[in-house]
């Protein structure tokens, strides 16, 4: 949510700040600026809507000028006061002094800015976050040390913040701090950067330090100096970015939800590498820190996570009750940390996801963990907050995701499930050995699988082709496959802004049947198992209201025919593997869905990627 850049000492400041904001644009993208010292004075340029706005402000002003000092920018998604260019950042301080950038949420910023307001500042923002700046500068009337203004006004704080810090009488330094949002600092040559995540900075340098909470960092274009609120001097480890810069560019698609939708058999082979060596041995997943005997006395799990994370997390669920028969429970971790943590003795808690920075999921853990308990993190981040904090991890490997919406780091922590189910499985001897040997042998085969169903889309198109105008759907499934059915609601929701809604097939009859006639479709989700012939029950049900009927199966079965109106075939599995595949026509189908309404598909309305507030 929100992203902030900052650099001084680099030649081309306004480009890197631009570009720094491009690539972090999945993190919201309502408004946008810059500022930054031209010798003289603080410059603020501000656009409301999408960047390509402040870029055509901007022009003229992208070429490289080695006048420059520090700069910093931010792009905006929206919490407090409407999206337009004064509640944009950077925000100045009442007497021109200190401009600043944040991201996060000052929670006491009605008290604070009461006492501003009774020592005669002005505002001019509906923001949160005009506070900080006249605090900032406030506070600089007591000392000459811009270091103690800042410590000074960030200890009055409650709340999360990563902030980006320019002063008009101190041009050759950046100041940036941060508590409960991401902030890293990329280490150049003769230039120092800030950045909300590494994309920003990747093209200019791969060392980055990782600001931890109650940190301030002082930058100069060739030193900087790390603190913490008291203005002890902190030694922080330098470290290497692992990631190429190409792996934030669309690589000829169209948009990034296309690519990374085709990026996933590649990713169920990345998951599994080393990790799945040979099918008569152990799995071997060394970033679980919990000894053998731990698991062997596990009786209990609950599964924190949000949006996609948490239909992963649903999945997950379904495996390890059915592989090793102990309860798990799920929780919405929005919902998770105004409740009681009830943890008992050999129970664990494992987080799901993909930023490895959603607030809620991070106040959960360290809710949980502060209570005792051991916390596995199922991330697709090793670089995050979440993963930092972890007690255990399982590294999802998806790389990076920049389409707001997800769709491979769900393949990959689905994967992730399907390795720790197996995997403690194998410890708590709770399935047969040829059983696993099976599964395993199965897992291998998902790749190819998949690559089938990507080869073999013109169904999906057609099925786009013939209900994008419609207000209304529905996705129905059972058993394992009912969070793929939220799931693939979930997708076309956020992409296209159609009304979908997942049920289990079986509670249709129970209310929302009542809403079905020729103008709602309903997909079903079936594959030969368990649940087969009561989904098809629950879709003959749905066809007699006269809904227009589409099927995502692996079934060779003659009845489908005058049923369904659409089949969407995919290749046979095992039931309990069927997520994986049944989910990937539901991701094409709400792509090209969106795709024929015209929609921002990897930028849609009202979301950001990466929802550090809670
Ligand atoms: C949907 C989507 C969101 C995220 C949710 C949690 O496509 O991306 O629902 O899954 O905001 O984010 P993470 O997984 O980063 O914790």
């Amino acid at each position: 949510m929100c992203g902030i850049v900052g650099c001084i000492g680099h030649e081309a400041l306004v480009r890197f700040l631009i570009e720094g904001l491009e690539k972090l644009e999945y993190r919201g993208y309502d408004s946008s600026g810059i500022a930054f010292h031209n010798g003289e004075e603080v410059k603020i340029y501000k656009a409301q809507g999408k960047l390509i706005n402040l870029k055509n402000l901007l022009n003229g002003c992208l070429s490289e000028n080695s006048n420059l000092k520090a700069g910093i920018g931010h792009i905006r998604w929206a919490t407090h006061g409407v999206p337009n260019e004064t509640n944009a950042h950077p925000h100045i301080s009442f007497e021109n002094k200190v401009a600043i950038v944040h991201n996060g949420i000052i929670e006491n910023y009605k008290e604070l800015k009461k006492e501003l307001i009774e020592k005669g500042y002005k505002f001019s923002s509906q923001t949160d976050t005009e506070v900080i700046a006249h605090l900032i500068e406030d506070s600089l009337k007591n000392t000459d040390s811009y270091s103690a203004a800042m410590r000074h006004a960030l200890k009055k704080l409650q709340g999360a913040y990563a902030l980006g810090v320019i002063f008009k009488e101190n041009p050759e330094t950046l100041f940036a701090a941060r508590k409960s949002a991401p902030l890293i600092i990329g280490v150049g040559e003769n230039s120092n950067f800030i950045a909300s995540d590494v994309p920003a900075i990747l093209e200019y340098t791969k060392k980055v330090i990782y600001l931890d909470d109650n940190e301030i960092a002082q930058i100069q274009g060739s030193s900087y100096k790390i603190m913490d609120l008291e203005g002890n001097i902190l030694e922080k480890q330098v470290e290497i970015i692992p990631w190429e810069p190409v792996a934030i560019s669309k690589m000829g698609y169209k948009h990034f939800m296309m690519k990374e939708i085709h990026e996933q058999p590649d990713v169920i082979r990345q998951t599994l590498f080393d990790k799945l060596r040979c099918f008569s041995e152990p799995l071997h997943l060394p970033e679980v820190k919990l000894t053998h005997d731990t698991l062997e006395k596990l009786d209990r799990i609950q599964i924190i996570a949000c949006g996609t994370s948490l239909h992963a997390a649903m999945v997950g669920k379904y495996l390890i009750e059915e592989f090793i028969g102990i309860p798990v429970d799920i929780e919405a971790s929005s919902e998770y940390i105004y409740k009681r943590t009830v943890i008992s003795k050999n129970s664990l808690i494992i987080g799901v996801s993909q930023s490895g920075e959603t607030a809620d999921t991070l106040t959960a853990i360290r809710q949980a963990k502060s209570k005792g308990s051991h916390v596995l993190v199922i991330t697709n981040r090793p670089d995050s907050t979440m993963a930092r904090e972890a007690d255990s991890l399982l590294p999802v490997n998806a790389g990076f995701e920049v389409s707001v919406a997800a769709t491979k780091s769900y393949t990959a922590q689905l994967m992730a499930f399907y390795l720790f189910a197996i995997y403690l499985a194998e410890i708590k001897n709770s399935l047969p050995q040829e059983e696993i040997e099976e599964y395993k042998k199965e897992l291998l085969q998902l790749p190819q699988k998949v690559e089938m169903i990507l080869s073999n889309k013109e169904e999906i198109n057609e099925c786009a082709i013939k209900f994008h105008n419609t207000r209304n759907f529905i996705y129905i499934a059972r058993g394992i496959n009912y969070p793929v059915a939220l799931e693939g609601a979930l997708k076309l929701k956020e992409i296209s802004y159609i009304n979908a809604t997942g049920y289990p097939a079986g509670e249709l009859k129970h209310g929302p049947i009542a809403m079905l006639d020729d103008t709602i479709p309903v997909l079903s989700v079936l594959v030969p198992g368990k649940v087969y012939e009561k989904v098809l029950s629950n879709s003959e049900e749905s066809k007699a209201r006269n809904a227009s009927m589409i099927a995502v199966t692996s079934a060779d079965d003659e009845n489908l025919e005058s049923i369904f109106d659409y089949i969407i075939k995919i290749p046979k599995t095992h039931e309990i593997f069927s997520p994986i595949l049944t989910t990937i026509p539901l991701q094409l189908l709400a792509y090209y869905i969106a795709e024929y309404l015209g929609k921002d598909i990897d930028q849609p309305r009202n979301l950001a990627k990466s929802v550090t507030v809670e």
